[in-house]
């Protein structure tokens, strides 16, 4: 423990001091007032007290974007490409048994496509994951989050599946919309004031578990989506664009994903 804190301290000693030296150089250059400098800090003590505000802040300014760049950029082992976790995720989704379906019908939400996303989970190392858990969530085609819209019953659009001996997998949603992130807030109203929009494309959440592997946290994106080039969190990677196409009548698509063992 005692060790553990000393590695903390040595980082913090380490990194603190080159963050007030950038921040007091903008200070400085910009010759901000003492009445700016407040309202900075209300505006950040604004954000603490709002929940999950400090994740969207992050992810916004895409320093979530960064940060996730820093600790999985330059990974050349194959495995499939992370992404931001966003402030969405819930603990302890519901499990969903095959044939799994992650959301009910609600009232108003629209006549949306439903989508059939399937595929396999690997190691890098080859092989199937049998043991493997893929944990899924996303908007509805209509409303945004289950967390926002008290149409949907909760947890809708969101749920765990153990994949197969195979490592396949394969789940029945709705194809997302667009949506914006949360505005209501603090951070909304830096949006504005920054001239940002807070459009981001049409994904789906993933986090992908298996023993012996790294987690991968990750998103997948769809072709043709107006904002693809311009998500206000910058989370888009080309690797993460899958085709939507009709088979059988039916919307489906397909994401392989390959988890890197651990160590
Ligand atoms: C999301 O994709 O769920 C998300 C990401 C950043 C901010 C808000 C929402
Ligand atoms: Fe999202």
């Amino acid at each position: 423990m005692e060790a553990m804190s000393k590695v903390r301290n040595e980082r913090l000693a380490e990194v603190v001091p080159d963050v007030l030296a950038a921040l007091h150089e903008v200070l400085r250059r910009h010759r901000v007032t003492e009445e700016e400098w407040f309202a900075a800090l209300d505006f950040l003590s604004e954000v603490g007290r709002t929940e999950n505000e400090f994740i969207l802040l992050s992810d916004v300014t895409r320093t979530s974007v960064l940060i996730d760049e820093l600790s999985h950029g330059g990974d050349e082992s194959g495995a499939t490409a992370s992404d931001v976790e966003g402030p969405l995720y819930r603990d302890d989704p519901p499990w969903r048994e095959k044939p799994a379906k992650i959301y009910e019908d609600y009232e108003g939400m629209g006549d949306g496509d439903v989508l059939m996303v399937r595929g396999a989970v690997t190691s890098t190392d080859g092989g199937p994951l049998p043991d493997a858990v893929v944990d899924v969530w996303q908007t509805g085609p209509d409303g945004g989050y289950d967390v926002w819209d008290p149409r949907q019953p909760a947890y809708n659009f969101r749920g765990r599946m153990r994949v197969e001996a195979d490592g396949s997998y394969e789940f029945q949603t709705m194809l997302p919309k667009p949506y914006t992130v949360p505005t209501g807030g603090p951070v909304g109203r830096y949006l504005e004031a920054v001239g940002q929009h807070p459009w981001r494309p049409a994904h789906i959440h993933f986090k992908v578990t298996a023993p012996g592997h790294q987690t991968l946290v990750t998103q997948v994106f769809f072709p043709d989506d107006p904002y693809l080039e311009n998500d206000t969190i910058g989370a888009v990677k080309p690797a993460l664009v899958r085709p939507v196409e009709r088979r059988d009548g039916e919307l489906a698509c397909v994401f392989d994903i390959a988890l890197r063992p651990l160590g």
